[in-house]
């Protein structure tokens, strides 16, 4: 019913702009209308080729100037690169990650480990400088949460490594990230691999709190 309204009114407001532009005679719009269209099609070859371009413009934009953030993920205190640690210097996740099978937080490292290596490599790099800033003034490293999951979600890490789901899996090839993107993490993700694998799929008693 709705819809009908609206469609009256735009029609009926559609006609009130025809006869006024026309000054009164509205079968000038049609013979304009048809006159436009011969036209346009006399011209497709032209046409075709601006409307191309035109497009091809705008993807180009599109692509190349789109913000770098909206792909590179968000900046960190301190440049740490998972790129270069797991992927060129091959540090295992669990190195850093060790409570990642074992708790509910996986937790981020604490700076003391960095300095395990940083004490000795480039200790004078400005990014390590930072690192002992945090340390010596006894602040935990403000790394910026990049991972969401729905508050009334329980996930657990333990029960996916025991059953060998591997990282990648969830988190994509972190170790050719220089800054993770991160992501949220719908239901449907959970469920697509619950049921590919026969976990349980019993939403309330599984997964929600
Ligand atoms: C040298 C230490 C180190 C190693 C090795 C390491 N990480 Fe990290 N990881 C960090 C630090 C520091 C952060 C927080 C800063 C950031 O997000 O880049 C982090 C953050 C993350 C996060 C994002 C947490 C969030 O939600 O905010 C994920 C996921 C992660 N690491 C997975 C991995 C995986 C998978 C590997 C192995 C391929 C790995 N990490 C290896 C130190 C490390
Ligand atoms: C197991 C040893 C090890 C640990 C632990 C480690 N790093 Fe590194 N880190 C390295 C090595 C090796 C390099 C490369 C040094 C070079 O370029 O010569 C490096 C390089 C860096 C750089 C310089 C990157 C650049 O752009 O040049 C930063 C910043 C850094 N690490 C931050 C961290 C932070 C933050 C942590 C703790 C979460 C950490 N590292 C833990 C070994 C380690
Ligand atoms: C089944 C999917 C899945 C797998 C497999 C998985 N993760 Fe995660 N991970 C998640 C989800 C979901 C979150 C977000 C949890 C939250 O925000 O409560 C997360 C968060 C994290 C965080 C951030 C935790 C924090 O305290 O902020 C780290 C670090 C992490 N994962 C590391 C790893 C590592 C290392 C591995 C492999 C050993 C791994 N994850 C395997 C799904 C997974
Ligand atoms: C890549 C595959 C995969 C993804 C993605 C995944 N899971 Fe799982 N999950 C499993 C497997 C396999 C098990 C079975 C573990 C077992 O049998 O002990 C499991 C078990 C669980 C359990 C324990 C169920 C029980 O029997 O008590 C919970 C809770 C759970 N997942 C929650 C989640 C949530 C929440 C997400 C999304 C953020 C998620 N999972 C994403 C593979 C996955």
């Amino acid at each position: 019913m709705e819809l009908l309204i609206t469609s009256l009114s735009l029609f009926t407001l559609l006609a009130i702009i025809i006869l006024i532009a026309t000054r009164g005679r509205p079968m000038r719009f049609f013979t304009a209308f048809g006159d436009t269209l011969m036209n346009l099609w006399t011209n497709r070859g032209p046409l075709f080729w601006t409307a191309l371009t035109v497009l091809l413009v705008l993807g180009f934009l599109f692509y190349f100037y789109t913000p770098p953030q909206s792909w590179v993920g968000k900046a960190q205190p301190i440049a740490f690169s998972h790129h270069l640690h797991s992927g060129v210097k091959n540090i295992q996740c669990e190195y850093c990650h060790p409570y990642v099978g074992r708790s509910i937080h996986p937790g981020l490292p604490p700076v003391e480990k960095c300095l395990h290596c940083h004490n000795y490599i480039i200790a004078n790099h400005w990014e390590i400088r930072k690192e002992h800033n945090y340390y010596d003034t006894n602040t935990p490293t403000p790394w910026r949460k990049v991972n969401y999951l729905a508050e009334h979600v329980v996930f657990n890490h333990q029960r996916h490594i025991k059953k060998q789901v591997q990282c990648v899996e969830c988190h994509g090839q972190i170790e050719k990230m220089d800054r993770i993107k991160g992501k949220h993490f719908y239901m449907g993700f959970c469920i697509k691999c619950h049921r590919e694998r026969n976990a349980n799929l019993d939403c309330w008693l599984a997964c929600h709190s």
